[in-house]
């Protein structure tokens, strides 16, 4: 629906809730969700598309929302950071990054978790080498990686077991 000034109203079902926000065209994903409805808990760090901060799942799919225009996710199904623990209890795979020291300063943390959803959606057991390469895309300043790597293994074996 296009309002008088140019502006639209976007409407997607974000962690489950039917939203909707004004955006102008041109308005980012990370910024309508930052701003337009005020979900902060994904990050925006270089908003060109390098750092993997402000990665979302866009209908269970991984994608910057820094390099998406709001207006493209009209109608999907987005999940972010906010959508993940229930309940005030964390998610399996949040419970493994606190567990294995999979962060520091937290601020590439909601990409890497919903990356790592995405990654255990696709492959359950993945290897090493498998998460790495899954998770080069995203960039953390503070851990040396090798916490998320042990984090991303401990919630595929936490998932594993559960579904046993
Ligand atoms: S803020 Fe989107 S990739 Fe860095
Ligand atoms: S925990 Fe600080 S950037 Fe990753």
């Amino acid at each position: 629906m296009e309002t008088r000034q140019g502006n639209v109203a976007v409407e997607m079902t974000v962690n489950g809730e039917p939203m909707v926000g004004i955006a102008e065209p041109r308005t980012l994903l990370s910024d309508f969700l930052r701003h337009g409805l005020g979900m902060t808990g994904t990050h925006v760090g270089c908003e060109q598309g390098v750092c993997g901060a402000c990665t979302v799942l866009i209908d269970g799919q991984p994608a910057r929302s820094c390099l998406t225009f709001a207006v493209q996710a009209e109608g999907c199904r987005v999940d972010t950071v906010e959508g993940m623990a229930e309940g005030g209890a964390l998610s399996d795979v949040q419970e493994a990054f606190r567990a294995e020291h999979g962060l520091q300063c937290g601020f590439c943390t909601p990409g890497f978790l919903a990356a790592t959803e995405a990654l255990l959606a696709e492959n359950p057991d993945p290897t090493d080498d498998e998460i790495r390469d899954y998770l080069s895309g995203n960039i953390c300043r503070c851990t040396g990686y090798q916490g998320i790597i042990a984090a991303v293994r401990r919630a595929a074996q936490t998932r594993k077991a559960a579904s046993a």
